[in-house]
């Protein structure tokens, strides 16, 4: 993770929406006859990346949560706020009235700031729903954002994100419900490509969690899981027992977890702003989970409740300072290591011919100012496929 491959003095040249060659400028210069309608771009002086990956966000909701984080000031925890009917349930109650064309207007503007940030695709969940009908419409919100903005979205279903209200004393069946009608719908229409549960004490066990994937596996879908996030409880374990592309959270990952994550594909996504925005303490242990092999990514968490931000570059300042990881390591791991957490390993959150043109230009000299200058925006310009779509 710490061998960037960096080029200075480097160029890039495209062609359509993809990346035909990367190296120093006057060795491209001299390789690459320019075509005559061409546009050159200078980033003279300017740190050059792939369009950033966010692999983990929860960008389909109604109404924000602010209230919550002065009640945890004040001395409340996050699940006890959840208990008492606050939490994942507020938003949920908020997103089922609430009609598509608004749900869409405000998931815009978080894919907007996600994409003014310098990150060109993200992992995005639906989970506000919590019944048949509004999981599919906030997938359709996601399918839609993904037909018409320029970020790419890769939807996870995330009906097990919750016990809804009117299931609070027959769990059971709203996870029968999960499993016999909101996979098959999911996957009949194609609405996602992952599904995700989010497995903790007083939300959904280890059990249920397995029970719920394996029907997701068994419809087609990639798996991943929120894991070990507040209690240690051997998510990380099922994750790699079902071959999960990730495990997310991971703040109480056990020993034996990040042995099977060593041993395992499946990535690991990391959150330091979901326990920075909590007040918490425990963040997961990044290096050790590094240093013996796992392959980590970071991630915003981007949702209303835990981690309300859209900046990875934040995020990079808190991997720093509460993980330990270098700056290379978290630049590798919000891009070559996130495109794996999203499956789309070597193929994407790469400088290299053949990648899609997916480029963040950064007002910076170094890229080790991307966590160092921190809590400001210092992306310049974002190219989408070949295309300038961010210019500020
Ligand atoms: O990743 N952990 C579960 N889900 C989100 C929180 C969602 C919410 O509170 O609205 C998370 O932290
Ligand atoms: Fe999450």
């Amino acid at each position: 993770m710490n061998d960037l491959g960096l080029v200075e003095d480097g160029a890039v040249a495209i062609a359509g929406d993809e990346v035909i060659a990367v190296g120093k400028s006057a060795d491209i210069a001299g390789r690459i006859e320019l075509a005559e309608n061409c546009s050159v771009i200078s980033a003279e002086g300017k740190v050059v990346t792939p369009g950033l990956i966010d692999p983990h966000t929860h960008p389909v909701f109604a109404g924000t949560r602010e209230r919550e984080f002065e009640m945890r000031l004040a001395g409340q925890s996050y699940m006890e706020i959840a208990r008492a009917g606050g939490g994942i349930r507020a938003s949920v109650r908020r997103l089922r009235e609430t009609d598509p064309e608004t749900l869409y207007a405000q998931a815009r503007k978080t894919t907007d700031r996600l994409l003014k940030h310098g990150i060109t695709t993200i992992e995005a969940k639906s989970g506000y729903g919590l019944s048949t009908e509004a999981e599919i419409k906030s997938l359709e919100i996601i399918r839609r954002l993904n037909d018409h903005e320029a970020i790419d979205l890769f939807p996870t279903f995330l009906g097990a994100h919750e016990v809804p209200d009117e299931y609070r004393e027959r769990r059971g069946e709203y996870v029968k419900l999960v499993i016999e009608e909101m996979i098959p719908a999911v996957a009949e229409r194609k609405l996602a490509l992952f599904c995700d549960v989010f497995c903790e004490e007083g939300v959904f066990s280890v059990e249920e969690s397995r029970a719920i994937l394996t029907a997701a596996k068994r419809a087609g879908l990639g798996l991943k899981l929120h894991a070990d996030e507040l209690k240690s409880t051997g998510g990380a374990e099922l994750a790699v027992e079902l071959a999960a592309v990730s495990a997310d959270h991971l703040g109480y990952v056990s020993e034996r977890g990040i042995k099977m994550l060593a041993a395992s594909d499946t990535v690991a996504v990391l959150l330091p702003g979901t326990s920075f925005a909590l007040g918490l303490e425990v963040t997961a242990p990044a290096r050790k989970m590094i240093d013996a092999g796992v392959v980590v990514a970071l991630s915003t968490d981007c949702n209303p409740g835990s981690s309300m931000t859209e900046s990875l570059a934040m995020i990079m300042t808190l991997a720093a300072l509460k993980l330990r990881m270098t700056t290379a390591e978290s630049l590798a791991a919000v891009t070559v290591n996130a495109a794996c957490a999203i499956g789309m390993g070597g193929k994407l959150g790469q400088l290299e011919a053949g990648f899609p043109a997916d480029l963040t230009v950064w007002d910076a000299h170094d890229y080790r100012e991307l966590p160092y200058h921190y809590g400001v925006n210092l992306v310049e310009k974002v190219i989408k496929k070949g295309k300038v779509v961010i210019d500020r």
